[in-house]
């Protein structure tokens, strides 16, 4: 493939070169299951709990708190399926309009099942409301699961405050930390669940972890051999779990050197942006994620935009729903209030660890003339 310009690092990230070599041994050579008493299996749980340690020391909690699993989307599930399955009595969820699918839907289904859900608003920055949540949380909330940092819109919460509210009323407060982790610092003694994934910061596909407080009792999803402490049986995936935690010390490493040159590409790209007309910045300006930019440009569709860019050997992507047969808009920036025919026309910008000044300076000059093409043969004007 021709040297391509990748700004979809918020949809999956390269795997790191250092991240690729920790891997490697445990496919051909150290491949014994972790669980096997003889050597190979020794060295392979060797491998698995160095990786727990790392990861538990990084963000100062016990090791036995890490259940590694699947990934977020299974991390998510197993967080709020588990302990409303340890919550037989039934009860009540709280979460936010604008979380990943992988929250929205396991509410969803647990309401299916008779627990009660309430979805909390955001505003136009995508920040919930404390005072909002402070009156939806009642006696039986047995949980509050309100992500970090937004995929889409790059928004922070105010995850110490939101704890807070959940430790006065004895609620668990989980999070998706999918995409802050390792890009902002986390109040750690806040959490008593996060969910992490390994392909969002330059690990594999396929894996990530659950950190899960001692104290939070959680049933498990996957009932088998009674893997990960009895909490998620199946047999563990050392080179992924390696990777994971090669990616994870190699984020927190680089963490201030890295989000700071993020954070200067994202004024670059916000700067110029806002000097095209008709555009409108989604997000909080400053309670932010460093990588993301998401913005909307008036008069042109998300995806013809997203098609243009990649004839020019750019990579990004849109806020709609680009999958469903319906072109739906996406609910994240309709919760916040984005117009419709705005909401349409989104584009998300997402850098990573690899993304150059270069990279930024081609994008800046391809996407104005894409734009005026677009808008050129769109039916709508802007201004209209
Ligand atoms: C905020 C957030 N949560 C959860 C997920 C799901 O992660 P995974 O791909 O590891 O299942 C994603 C990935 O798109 C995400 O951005």
């Amino acid at each position: 493939m021709d040297k391509r310009i990748y700004l979809d690092n918020s949809a999956t990230t390269p795997v790191a070169a250092e991240v690729l070599a920790a891997m490697t041994p445990y496919f051909c050579e150290a491949y014994g299951n972790a669980s096997s008493l003889h050597a190979s299996g020794r060295v392979a749980r060797e491998a698995i709990e160095e990786g727990r340690v790392e990861i538990a020391a990084a963000l100062g909690v016990s090791p036995s708190e890490i259940v590694f699993t699947s990934g977020a989307t299974e991390a998510n599930n197993l967080a709020i399926i588990g302990i409303a399955f340890a919550h037989r009595d039934k009860g009540h969820i709280i979460t936010s309009k604008i979380e990943h699918h992988s929250v929205l839907h396991p509410c969803q289904w647990l309401e299916d099942q008779g627990y009660e859900v309430t979805t909390l608003d955001v505003d136009a920055t995508g920040q919930i409301d404390l005072s909002q949540l402070k009156d939806a949380i009642r006696e039986d909330t047995f949980l509050v699961s309100i992500m970090a940092g937004n995929n889409e819109i790059g928004t922070l919460q105010p995850v110490e405050e939101i704890s807070t509210i959940c430790r006065e009323r004895g609620a668990a407060f989980h999070t998706d930390a999918v995409q802050a982790y390792g890009k902002v610092q986390l109040p750690m003694g806040s959490i008593d669940l996060l969910s992490v994934s390994a392909h969002k910061l330059h690990g594999p596909k396929g894996v990530g972890f659950l950190m899960v407080r001692k104290a939070v009792a959680l049933t498990p999803l996957f009932h088998g051999g009674g893997h990960e402490g009895g909490r998620r049986s199946g047999t563990e995936n050392t080179p992924g779990i390696v990777g994971l935690a090669a990616a994870s010390s190699l984020a927190f490493k680089e963490m201030e050197e890295t989000t700071a040159r993020m954070r200067r590409f994202k004024r670059r790209l916000i700067a110029a942006i806002n000097a095209i007309p008709g555009t409108r910045l989604n997000g909080h300006e400053t309670d932010s994620l460093p990588h993301i930019v998401n913005v909307s440009f008036q008069g042109i569709e998300g995806e013809s935009l997203v098609m243009k860019l990649d004839e020019h050997g750019i990579e990004t992507s849109t806020g709609s729903a680009c999958s469903s047969p319906t072109l739906e808009p996406s609910y994240v920036l309709l919760a916040i209030g984005v117009p419709i025919s705005m909401a349409h026309g989104s584009l998300r910008i997402s850098t990573g660890r690899q993304t150059t000044e270069q990279d930024v300076d081609t994008f800046l000059d391809i996407l104005p003339r894409v734009v005026e093409e677009l808008r050129a043969i769109s039916p709508f004007k802007v201004g209209e």
